[in-house]
């Protein structure tokens, strides 16, 4: 087959990637990765670091590809923003995000696929990638696990007000009751997840052995009958009534224009009062300010999660330091909840095979596509 016929078909087949590359020059792939230092030194399984390079370059360079690993994300001169301009396929990870602007994508002419080493493409403007007709894909399923057990974590280190009580151990003090009097069971509360898809489901299966009261989810994606009979779930449609019913609610859906700031003042008020909210999905769909001002005066008990508007988060960033009235309730951590090592081999390996198929001119796994050639394939990015 041409060239040219093997592009038309892969452009015909709408998720696979353009032309055979085995016989074709070297193409220039921009890695955008965080720093990982002496640990990545050390640990080799660190492999979403720019030391360790997703294990690609030998791959990469056998294949007579040039690899260029950064984490230089910021500004004109940044090694990515330089790069960018004539890279074929762009990797990038949630965790150190290079945020692919409509107008970087305007500048970069040569970009064909975007690859999320992980799960949430949202730091890329996807409606500019679709008008442009470059490809997003991400390595689904591949941290599901790793998020879901970090919420059932944090629901309970809130719950049960780990985080002061294992301060006061660490100061050398001892008084029970100043952590016992915020400390809750899980068992018997109602428990809500905002997004009921790969992650919401599998926090809801993991919560049914704490015997909550109730659980719910607010999703426009209605879960099939078995599935939510499976764990005995309730749909609220309504956003305002789902928020009011809950003692517990996770967030675990993507960023788009229906999420972001999606829980802002307002939605907030409806909150039952000393209410917990864990958000390991994105730091944008909460508004940060709203969310300080209610765990400071007591709306919230607890905000937990590990996700940032802007990340690396800025050191005066309120979620760094905001507590509720007694002084607890805060369990933020850096963005690494998808990142445990578990999570960096099946997220590597899945780069990998994208870009092989890719290369090879293979279709892709269609639960990797976020954004086809010239538009969106998955449902969770919005109604459109
Ligand atoms: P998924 O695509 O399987 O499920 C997302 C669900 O959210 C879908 O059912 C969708 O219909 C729903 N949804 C979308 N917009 C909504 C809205 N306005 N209201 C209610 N529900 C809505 O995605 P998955 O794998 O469960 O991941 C979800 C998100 O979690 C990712 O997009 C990413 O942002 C975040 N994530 C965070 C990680 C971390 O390390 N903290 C790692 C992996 C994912």
């Amino acid at each position: 087959m041409s060239l040219l016929g093997a592009s038309t078909a892969a452009l015909k087949r709408g998720l696979a990637s353009s032309v055979s590359r085995t016989s074709s020059r070297g193409l220039k792939v921009l890695a955008v990765l965080y720093q990982g230092g002496e640990a990545a030194k050390q640990e080799p399984r660190l492999l979403g670091t720019i030391e360790n390079q997703l294990g690609l370059r030998p791959w990469l360079e056998s294949q007579g590809h040039e690899l260029i690993a950064t984490d230089d994300k910021e500004g004109p001169n940044s090694v990515f923003q330089k790069h960018l301009k004539d890279a074929e396929i762009l990797i990038t990870t949630p965790f150190h995000p290079g945020y692919l602007t409509r107008d970087l994508i305007s500048k970069a002419q040569n970009l064909k696929l975007c690859v999320t080493a992980g799960v949430g493409s949202d730091h890329i403007d996807l409606n500019a990638a679709v008008e442009k007709k470059i490809q997003v894909l991400e390595v689904t399923g591949s941290n599901v696990v790793s998020v879901a057990e970090h919420v059932v974590m944090s629901i309970l280190l809130l719950v049960r007000n780990f985080v002061p009580a294992h301060e006061m151990i660490e100061r050398g003090d001892w008084q029970v009751s100043d952590v016992a009097r915020n400390a809750f069971d899980l068992e018997g509360k109602v428990i809500g997840t905002i997004g009921a898809g790969r992650i919401g489901y599998r926090v809801l299966e993991r919560l049914v052995p704490f015997n909550p009261k109730e659980l719910l989810y607010y999703d426009y994606n209605a879960l099939p009958a078995e599935g939510a009979a499976k764990v005995g779930v309730r749909r609220i449609e309504d956003l305002k009534d789902f928020v009011s019913q809950c003692d517990v609610i996770t967030v675990n859906a993507p960023l788009h224009e229906g999420t972001k700031n999606l829980v802002d003042a307002d939605l907030l008020s409806h909150f039952k009062k000393g209410a917990w909210l864990v958000n390991t999905a994105r730091g944008a769909i909460c508004n940060a300010e709203d969310v300080a001002a209610a765990l400071a005066s007591g709306r919230l008990a607890g905000y937990a999660g590990d996700v940032w508007n802007v990340q690396p988060a800025p050191r005066d960033h309120p979620w760094r330091y905001m507590k509720n009235p007694l002084g607890g309730g805060n369990g933020m951590t850096p963005h690494y909840s998808g990142t445990t090592l578990d999570a960096q081999a099946r997220y590597a390996a899945g780069t990998r095979e994208i870009i092989e198929n890719y290369l090879a001119g293979k279709p892709q796994n269609p639960a990797n596509v976020i954004v086809g050639v010239g538009k969106y394939e998955t449902k969770s990015y919005g109604q459109r």
